[in-house]
């Protein structure tokens, strides 16, 4: 695992819009996976500025993200399709076909979630996954307890992570307490994996993650096991 700190976000983030734009130019036809939150924010405009600026071209991507509320359609302001078209996609030359999110209005989110594992099959291996940590360790939304196995599925949000999510709602009632998320087991066959932790209200589940034991009740701590794992953060290890 490689460690990269920075002293701050946007250094944080221009170092992951580097490593991504250089995966995206080093390849014919990536394959990124991507995350939501916060996090990745400054990172994606680093990406359009690179794009505007000819130095990267989005043409021949394909990109995965890795989850999306259950209940919230794809014009919703809050969901992460609606998210990532706003903040990444519209303002770069990507072909919006070739972005996928699971649908948060499936009918049958089984066979939704199983529909997305198979596409990912199909279209992948993912050559580079971008990856957030939540408050309480978890990677995309496989919380605490989730299996290193699973698959792309339904799943419960904890009441922390809720919590966090809120900030972006008018209404705690309002917030989704379901999510389709990627399983650890899919997240851990993307060839390369970025992890981006920014701020100091996680530097406790950092250390766990990096230098604890690998355990389910953390789930980032599975990363310890992949073998091309680079995180960056402007966290004091
Ligand atoms: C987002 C995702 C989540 C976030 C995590 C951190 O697609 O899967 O795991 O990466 O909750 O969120 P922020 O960046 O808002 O702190």
């Amino acid at each position: 695992m490689e460690i990269i700190k920075t002293k701050n976000n946007d250094e944080l983030s221009a170092k992951a819009a580097e490593i991504i734009a250089d995966k995206v130019k080093s390849m014919d036809k990536p394959v990124l996976g991507l995350a939501t939150g916060s996090t990745p924010v400054v990172t994606y405009e680093k990406l359009i500025e690179k794009v505007k600026a000819e130095e990267v071209s989005f043409k021949n991507v394909k990109t995965f993200n890795l989850d999306e509320y259950i209940g919230l359609s794809g014009e919703h302001e809050n969901s992460y399709r609606y998210f990532m078209n706003d903040i990444l996609f519209n303002h770069i030359d990507i072909d919006l076909k070739n972005t996928y999110i699971p649908n948060g209005l499936a009918e049958d989110a089984a066979e939704e979630c199983a529909a997305y594992e198979a596409l990912i099959k199909a279209e992948g291996p993912i050559d580079l996954q971008i990856l957030g940590l939540g408050l309480n360790g978890h990677i995309a939304f496989n919380e605490p307890g989730s299996s290193f196995e699973g698959r792309t599925q339904e799943t419960k949000l904890t009441a922390s992570t809720i919590e966090a999510n809120a900030r972006f709602f008018d209404s705690m009632d309002e917030v989704p307490t379901t999510a389709v998320t990627m399983g650890i087991g899919t997240i851990l066959e993307a060839k390369e994996i970025l992890l981006l932790v920014q701020g100091e209200a996680k530097a406790e589940i950092l250390k766990e993650v990096l230098n604890g034991p690998v355990t389910e009740d953390v789930p980032g701590s599975i990363l310890q096991k992949h073998p091309n794992v680079t995180v960056i953060t402007d966290i004091e290890l």
